[in-house]
């Protein structure tokens, strides 16, 4: 019985072993070095219609003139608030600072990994780093860095459609973080747009905590099992994250939302990825959270009124050494040559539409443009759990 049962493991050993290998990934879309920003538009506003911050998003020839974005010598991206211009004359001042949105999407089956060593914090100071459909809920968000004022910890969240069904993150299994809010779904015409959170254990996830470690990576995983986050500090990077990472062999994520009580592939069109700086505004400077935000005092009841002093922007930056996209080796869709993106014209976007957009409490985004691509509907990874599990149907007939 045994001995049969040791062949049937070694003929599908044999005939599986191959697909049975960690999942492979391979570069789609780089964003580093001296190219760093031809990959995104920069998405140009007067005013922030999404989430009312105190900001004028600008565009790329004056924020390369005001030294707001450029690469360093060091070869990382800078991207930052203007920290200069005194504005304490001006009633209405608005602080000038940067939206970039990336020119090509991340399609299903993708995991996104993001390197940097500071993210800009600081009283007022609001950034994020995610990615969103064109069609905005309908095509959901996903949060990967975000989180304001003084904070140490990041949030991850998804935003979500009502017409996408359910979807949940109600208990804390299969991660590290903790769910602070568990109903991904978004009422924008109700104002409702929490969506999911999940807040990171590491309190060098965010912010001065985050910038005093030397940084870390962050990793967005979205495929059948669901969307998985983590959060590497500096000092335990898996090996080779940056060229051909494996997330298969990583520790349990910061955040995890399973596909059994949020369907990836429908909740979910191809995201572009968004990385600005907000201040104030919906979240940083929601009445409600600024009492206890650490930033309040007798000369500072609220947030705006520290927008117009360039001194409280100092540490307002982002220092990114990469952010790359890989797509699975077993996708469909895959292109074999990285795209050195920079394919629609570089420079300005126009506001989109202006009747969207009533944010609360986190990053909304309501695109003005249309989106035309579809949502990817391949399910990739199907072939490779059902051949795991045989494998482990094989492996029982051998302990029986
Ligand atoms: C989640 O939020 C949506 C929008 O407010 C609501 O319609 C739905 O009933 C909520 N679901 C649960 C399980 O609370
Ligand atoms: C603006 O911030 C950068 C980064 O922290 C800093 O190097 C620079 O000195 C600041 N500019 C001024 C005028 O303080
Ligand atoms: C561009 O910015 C405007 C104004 O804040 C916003 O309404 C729109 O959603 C943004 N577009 C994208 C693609 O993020
Ligand atoms: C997207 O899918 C819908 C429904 O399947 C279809 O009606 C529509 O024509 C498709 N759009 C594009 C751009 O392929």
């Amino acid at each position: 019985m045994i001995s049969r049962a040791l062949f049937i493991v070694a003929a599908f050993a044999a005939a599986f072993y191959p697909t049975c290998k960690a999942q492979g990934y391979h570069l789609a879309q780089d964003f580093s070095g001296p190219d760093f920003f031809q990959g995104f538009r920069y998405n140009v506003s007067d005013r922030d219609w999404n989430n009312f911050g105190n900001v004028h998003f600008i565009s790329q020839s004056d924020a390369e003139q005001k030294h707001m974005t450029f690469v360093d010598l060091n070869g990382r991206a800078i991207i930052s608030v203007d920290n200069t211009t005194d504005g304490r004359t001006d009633g209405n001042f608005g602080r000038d600072t940067v939206y970039l949105v990336s020119n090509n999407p991340v399609n299903f089956g993708s995991l996104v990994v993001f390197d940097a060593v500071h993210i800009p914090f600081g009283c007022s100071v609001w950034p994020a780093l995610f990615t969103q459909g064109h069609v905005w809920p309908e095509e959901g968000e996903i949060d990967i860095i975000e989180n304001v004022n003084l904070a140490t910890q990041n949030q991850y969240a998804l935003h979500t459609a009502i017409s996408s069904g359910t979807c949940l993150k109600q208990s804390n299994d299969g991660q590290t973080g903790k769910t602070t809010n568990g109903n991904c779904t978004v009422v924008p015409e109700q104002d409702i747009n929490t969506g999911c959170v999940v807040q990171d254990a590491s309190s060098k996830s965010f912010g001065k905590g985050f910038a005093d470690s030397g940084g870390g990576v962050f990793s967005m995983l979205w495929d059948a099992a669901g969307v998985s986050l983590w959060f590497f500090e500096r000092s335990s990077i898996p090996p080779n994250i940056d060229t051909a990472p494996d997330p298969s062999s990583w520790p349990t994520p910061s955040a995890f939302y399973p596909a059994d009580s949020c369907d990836p592939s429908t909740a979910f069109g191809p995201q572009f990825l968004t990385l600005y700086i907000d201040i104030c505004g919906a979240f940083a400077g929601a009445p409600e959270l600024w009492p206890t935000s650490g930033c309040a005092s007798a000369a500072v009841s609220k947030c705006d009124d520290l927008v117009q002093d360039p001194a409280n922007y100092n540490n307002a930056y982002w220092m990114i050494n990469y952010l790359r996209v890989f797509e699975s080796d077993s996708s469909s869709s895959s292109s074999s040559s990285p795209s050195r993106s920079g394919s629609s014209p570089s420079g300005t976007a126009s506001s989109g539409s202006v009747s969207a957009g009533t944010g609360t409490s986190s990053t909304t985004g309501s695109p003005g443009t249309g989106g035309s691509a579809n949502q990817s509907s391949a399910i990739q990874n199907i072939p490779i759990v059902a051949y795991s599990i045989v494998f482990s149907s094989a492996l029982i007939l051998v302990l029986i």
